[in-house]
């Protein structure tokens, strides 16, 4: 569907694009394509699960923005949520005065997350709440008389957003090498990637995430359990592709960090808020952590916001004394984002999209599934409304493509092809190269065969330009 915006018939279509190219520094982004004849692609709408840019065209956002858009683009309701805070109270700070909006979002946080995670610390996106999580570790143990435990263990292709504590935490090497020295401490343990687990456990996945989580123990073992404050983990890994957490493994994770008093904190920037299909994925899968990071969803993209959700144990400390943790954000639970996650958990309250969620996942599995008949898809694993497409150059050995290769069929063919295809997703080659799937909550059947259908058509012409 293309319809010609006002713009585009106002400055000619590559007016903006244009001054995308000369001012705009877009993240993690190459320029030298759009040097080089290259178009910026510009979105300038959204409607539901489609997207359109300035050309007119239409796209079906097949990743929610950025795992953030739960409950679709266009949703007056959140709109206004936002302007009848601005009216009433634009912004006050979290610094030492609260504000209803905060109060009541940190309450209703808190009745959704499991256990005694009863506190709520907000931030204004996950790689802050995340940073936000190793500061309260560290300052927690001093506090409580073990001031040596400072480290953290984390997985390898783990994505934990950016600040410099955080891409310690990240297991992503070349997204950290340009920035080292990091914080110190960061150690990284195997991930849960089942497809690419060692021979013997191939056929076993329960063992396999046994295996995994012991290697969690061994970590702390060898860095000094008295040196070690954390371990950071997403409930289902999004970095690499989706790797679901095996049978048995957050609940041995668990077991590991009590035996050496090591706080488990789950990093549900993208899991949380219906990505699996609950508020939290930790209460789907039944296992409580001491801190839960989250953000993106919370307000399904209509503002920024993140939190640090921690339990009654971790702020105990806090309550007596003059011991305060010594952290903020001017922006932290700002009162107009604060007011938008309540209108968008308000929908996802009345429109079940948790439930939807839970009801809709088996066909979005198998109408993906559909693909494997193709000789470049390896596997496809996810969960709840959140998939990866591993991406093989041989399907009986799996052996992957070459750097050359990832680079000539990810970033040379692939994206692009995708996209002038109509569908906005990312073909990922952090880890081994994936296409990653994370549409928005609304969407079903309909939704999924579009995207198989395109997916399709574009995995098949990769394989014949390879
Ligand atoms: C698991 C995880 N943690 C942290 C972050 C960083 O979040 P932000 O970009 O909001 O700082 C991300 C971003 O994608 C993420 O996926």
């Amino acid at each position: 569907m293309t319809t010609t915006p006002q713009y585009v018939t106002e400055f000619g279509a590559d007016a903006l694009g244009n001054a995308a190219r000369d001012h705009l520094w877009m993240h993690f982004t190459r320029h030298s394509g759009y040097y080089e004849g290259g178009h910026v692609p510009v979105i300038v709408r959204g409607e539901g699960p489609y997207i359109w840019d300035d050309r007119g065209k239409r796209y079906f956002d097949g990743l929610a923005g950025l795992f953030v858009v739960q409950i679709g683009h266009g949703r007056r309701e959140l709109a206004q949520a936002s302007a009848r805070q601005a009216e009433e109270l634009a912004f006050f700070p979290l610094w030492s005065y609260a504000h209803p909006r905060a109060i009541e979002l940190a309450e209703r946080l808190a009745g959704y997350a499991p256990g005694d995670l009863n506190r709520v610390f907000f931030t204004t996106g996950g790689g802050e709440a995340v940073e936000s999580a190793w500061k309260l570790a560290k300052q927690y143990f001093k506090l409580t008389g073990k001031p040596t435990k400072h480290k953290v263990i984390s997985r390898s292709v783990a994505y934990h957003g950016t600040p410099q504590g955080a891409l310690s935490i990240t297991g992503i090497p070349s997204a950290k090498i340009p920035f080292e020295p990091l914080v110190p401490g960061g150690r990284k343990v195997p991930n849960t990637n089942f497809y690419r687990a060692p021979l013997e456990f191939r056929q076993d996945e329960k063992a396999f995430g046994l295996w995994a989580a012991d290697r969690i123990a061994e970590a702390i073992e060898f860095e000094g359990p008295d040196s070690v404050a954390a371990v950071f983990l997403e409930p289902v890994q999004n970095s690499g592709g989706c790797f679901p957490p095996p049978p048995g493994y957050l609940e041995r994770v668990r077991e590991i960090c009590d035996q050496y008093d090591v706080l488990f904190v789950a990093d549900e920037t993208i899991c949380a808020f219906g990505r699996i299909g609950d508020m939290f994925a930790m209460n789907r899968f039944g296992v409580t952590p001491d801190i839960l990071t989250c953000a993106k969803g919370l307000t399904s993209g209509y503002a920024p916001l993140g939190a640090m959700i921690v339990s009654d144990r971790l702020f105990e400390p806090y309550k007596h004394g003059s011991n305060s943790f010594l952290h903020g954000y001017t922006w932290g639970g700002h009162p107009v984002a604060a007011a938008v996650a309540l209108a968008n958990l308000d929908i996802f309250e009345r429109e079940g999209i948790n439930e939807h969620v839970v009801a809709n996942e088996g066909a979005f599995r198998r109408t993906l599934e559909k693909l494997s008949d193709l000789p470049i898809v390896g596997d496809i694993r996810g969960a709840g409304f959140f998939y990866g497409i591993e991406l093989v150059k041989d399907k009986a050995t799996r052996e992957t493509f070459n750097d050359d290769e990832c680079e000539r069929l990810l970033r040379g063919f692939l994206s692009k092809a995708l996209f002038d295809n109509g569908l906005y997703c990312r073909a990922d080659d952090r880890g081994d190269p994936v296409v990653q799937l994370a549409p928005p909550l609304i969407c079903g059947q309909a939704e999924f065969d579009e995207m198989e259908q395109i997916l399709r058509a574009t995995l098949t012409e990769a394989w014949s330009v390879l």
